[in-house]
């Protein structure tokens, strides 16, 4: 199907042609798009202790980065030109803002990051750089001029707080107004300056990299490696000199850590709970008095569920993935399940006894809401 979204693509022409390989430009791709996000929304946004929020400022050629939660009082003493506010992971605080997400659900849940929302005055910017995500930049209201460079040379100022590259040379430029859309595989040289006040959402996909992912998976082994006993040497040859590493003690070692071992299940259920574990600053609000269990499973025959704002959830096989927990799922309760993961939402239904419990839990737990 052509999508409006992608300029009379469709989401497999676009995978295909754009995405990680060449930018995609569309001209009112979202009409009123960012309509429900208020300036003084963000503003307040910003204020809070769980939100990521950064100024950026760039006066006489220098640039100033300042991290939230900031004040109202600082929030309106800005000038009005020649700075931004940029504001992460909106989707967690506006249902709108995850609705708007859902637009994008042709590119699997596991590679979304987050939602960042940005307000600039006139003239106000985050630089010329490039990201390591796939991105679209949507226009809110207000008009900015993106231009973009498919140059390889991405040496950064070394002395700015900011990645700012050195030599931008723009090739293409667009003044986009609200509903536009850019989108830029990683490492795309971009910059996008207000014309007026103005917002831009940026719907980010992250790939991590191999190293952060490694590391990460040696976490998750060392969390559930089990290997009993001691290294035990009752047949001790005398040794001549004290301090030499025996080598016979190096093979004992090497023995042990070959147990050290992993299947692509563990690689499957590292991924799941890797790619649904929130961000460290994430807060899910358990409910103050929960339900008791019979009470919240005659909500959920009665209206469904849904996931909370903040929530992710993947689901693989017989399992599924939320917030970084791994749940093996009821066979007859999956196709349930997988459309809570993949649409936020399940329609009444009547769990069994497993299903039930675990979805009590999550009810407790805040993850979900009926
Ligand atoms: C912005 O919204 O100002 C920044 C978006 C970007 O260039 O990645
Ligand atoms: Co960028």
């Amino acid at each position: 199907m052509a999508h409006r979204l992608l300029g009379g693509l469709s989401p497999a022409a676009f995978l295909r042609r754009h995405w990680q390989k060449r930018p995609r430009f569309v001209r009112d791709a979202l009409p009123n798009c960012g309509e429900w996000l208020q300036r003084d929304t963000l503003f307040e946004l910003s204020t809070r202790e769980d939100v990521e929020s950064r100024i950026i400022t760039h006066t006489h050629g220098h640039w100033r980065v300042e991290h939230g939660p900031f004040t109202r009082d600082k929030l309106r003493r800005k000038p009005d030109r020649g700075w931004t506010l940029l504001v992460q992971g909106i989707e967690q605080f506006l249902p709108e803002a995850s609705k708007l997400l859902q637009r994008f659900s042709f590119i699997p849940h596991a590679r979304l990051d987050d939602l960042m929302a940005s307000y600039a005055a006139t003239g106000g910017g985050v630089g010329p750089h490039f990201d390591s995500y796939d991105v679209f930049l949507l226009q809110g209201t207000g008009l900015r001029r993106w231009r973009i460079s498919a140059q390889k040379d991405l040496t950064l100022v070394d002395s700015a707080p900011l990645r700012i590259l050195k030599h931008f040379q723009p090739q293409r430029e667009w003044d986009v107004e609200q509903g536009d859309l850019l989108y830029l595989p990683p490492h795309y040289a971009h910059e996008g300056v207000a014309l007026t006040p103005c917002m831009t959402l940026s719907v980010g996909f992250r790939a991590p990299r191999k190293q952060e992912l490694a590391e990460n998976f040696l976490d998750f082994i060392q969390d559930n490696l089990r290997i009993e006993g001691m290294v035990a040497d009752p047949e001790l040859p005398l040794q001549q000199h004290p301090a030499k590493l025996p080598s016979f003690l190096v093979d004992k070692f090497a023995r042990v850590l070959k147990q050290i071992r992993w299947n692509d299940a563990d690689i499957q259920r590292f991924a799941g709970r890797y790619l649904t574990e929130p961000k460290p600053q994430v807060i899910f609000r358990r409910p103050r008095r929960p339900m008791t269990p019979g009470a919240f499973i005659r909500c959920v025959m009665k209206r469904g569920v849904r996931l909370a704002l903040p929530t992710r959830m993947l689901f693989a096989g017989n399992r599924v993935f939320i917030n970084g927990e791994c749940h093996t799922i009821e066979r007859n309760h999956r196709g349930t399940l997988v459309r809570l993961a993949d649409t936020r939402e399940a329609p009444a239904f009547i769990p069994g006894a497993a299903t039930a419990q675990l979805l009590h839990a999550w009810h407790c737990a805040g993850y979900i809401h009926v």
